[in-house]
Parts: structure tokens; C-alpha cells; sequence
């Protein structure tokens, strides 16, 4: 079994503070987005990579494939929109008519590692929504207006969501139908199964797999490229 893959590049990076978006930004001399894709195609489970990128990125975006692109895999150039969630939709829509799973992960994680992919997709493959999360490390508080401790959460049930999250196509499809009819916009995919009472099933990921938000973030990578 294999999984059409979105990888999600559409964003504006605001809080990186930079002119270009997160994907185009070099982390040890290349785009991100490129180490992200080579970490993708490790999989042999990835039968197809559409790729999510603002209509006035994509010029640039063909000029990084070409120069740095030389994928196994077939990649299809779509465009997003205005939130991740209108750019995931836009993406769902653009895969192929015989796509049955499919995977959608964060341009911005570039330390994806393929076991984590492939076991997603497997999970998915019974299950119909698979998310890749780790366990909180820190205790959780939930916060009041004021700056006030209001409770403590429970560690051992908190996760924190990565990507990718992997879904039977017609499921995550129906999912993104009803919440933009609804007006329902959510952070992460999973959540849009969550609240149809459909199943997501944990696949426990790693912390390097870190979405890259911040320029602190951009210097961990650049360390932890070269650290290997
Ligand atoms: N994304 C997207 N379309 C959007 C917003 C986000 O494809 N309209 C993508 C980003 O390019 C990124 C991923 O979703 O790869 C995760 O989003 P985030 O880390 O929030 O990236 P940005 O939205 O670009 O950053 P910021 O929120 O700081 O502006
Ligand atoms: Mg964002």
C-alpha cells in the first residue's frame, strides 16, 4: 500500500520575521523545503508529492527544483490560500482520482524521519486517521485571563501534535468539506476528524521532528544538520 503526500509550503512566516516564507529560507546552504522533501522520498511507501506554495512563490519554488529537485517520486505544484487549513483543502482537492491514503506534513519539519512517515501510513491504512504526536515533556497549565494558574493538566494525557497526519482520502476530504461549510477553522488536520467522532490513532514521533516557527529554531537546524 502506498500514500499521495501534501506537503504544505504556503505560508508567510510571520513570525520568522523574514522576507521570504520558512520553505525557501537556507538551512546549511539549501532551502528547507528541499531537505524537507529529500527527508520524504526516503519512503518507499510515497507514491506521489503535491506541493502547497503561494501563487507568488511558485516561480521561485520551480526554480528550486529544478536546481536541487531530483526527486523519485512524481510532484505536482498547486496553490495554497489563506490559512494552512484553505492551503490543505486546495491541496486534497488537486490529488489524484485512485488516491486512497494520504499524508500531509509541514514543509517546516525537516527532520522527518521515514520510519515515522511509514508507520503512519500504515496506521492510517487500518485505522482511517493517524497522528503523529510526542508526549509533553513540561507540565501543562491551563491560564486565566489575569496571568492566574487556573489548573493543572494531567502530563500523561497530553501529546503534542506534529505532522504528518495521515488519513483515508475520503475521510479528510469530507472532514475539510463540512468545516469550511460549517466555518469551523482549526489548527491541524486531525482535529477536523476529532470533531466528526472519527478515529485518530497516535503514532508517537520524535522531538527532532520540530516544526521550525522561530529564528531560534532556524539556528537548532543549521546545529543539527551539521551535528548529522
Ligand atoms: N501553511 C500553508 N498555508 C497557509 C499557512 C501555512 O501552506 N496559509 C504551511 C506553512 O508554509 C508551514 C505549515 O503550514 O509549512 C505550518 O504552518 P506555520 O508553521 O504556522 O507556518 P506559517 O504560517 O508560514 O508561519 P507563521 O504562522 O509564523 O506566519
Ligand atoms: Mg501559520
Amino acid at each position: 500500500m502506498q500514500a499521495d503526500i501534501i506537503v504544505v509550503a504556503a505560508g508567510k512566516g510571520e513570525r520568522m520575521g523574514r522576507e521570504l516564507p520558512k520553505p525557501f529560507l537556507p538551512v546549511g546552504g539549501i532551502p528547507l523545503l528541499i531537505h524537507t522533501l529529500r527527508a520524504i522520498t526516503q519512503s518507499t511507501l510515497v507514491a506521489t508529492i503535491t506541493l502547497v506554495v503561494a501563487p507568488e512563490r511558485e516561480e521561485l519554488c520551480r526554480d528550486l527544483l529544478r536546481l536541487h529537485g531530483q526527486f523519485r517520486v512524481p510532484l505536482a505544484v498547486v496553490h495554497g490560500g489563506a490559512e494552512r487549513q484553505d492551503s490543505v483543502r486546495l491541496g486534497l482537492a488537486a490529488l489524484g482520482p485512485t488516491s486512497e491514503i494520504v499524508a500531509i506534513h509541514d514543509a517546516a519539519r525537516p527532520f522527518l524521519d521515514r520510519e515515522i512517515l511509514d508507520r503512519s501510513i500504515e496506521t492510517a491504512a487500518i485505522h482511517g486517521g493517524a497522528l503523529v504526536a510526542v508526549p509533553a515533556r513540561d507540565t501543562i497549565k491551563r491560564v486565566g485571563e489575569e496571568g492566574t494558574v487556573v489548573e493543572t493538566i494531567p502530563r500523561q494525557q497530553l501529546w503534542l501534535a506534529q505532522t504528518p497526519q495521515t488519513f483515508r482520502v475520503s475521510l479528510i476530504r469530507e472532514a475539510h468539506a463540512q468545516a469550511l461549510a460549517e466555518g469551523v477553522v482549526v489548527t491541524d488536520d486531525a482535529a477536523l476528524l476529532e470533531r466528526l467522532g472519527k478515529v485518530v490513532k497516535i503514532v508517537q514521533g520524535s522531538y527532532r521532528n520540530f516544526k521550525i516557527t522561530t529564528p531560534e529554531d532556524l539556528r537548532v537546524a543549521e546545529a543539527l544538520l551539521r551535528a548529522g
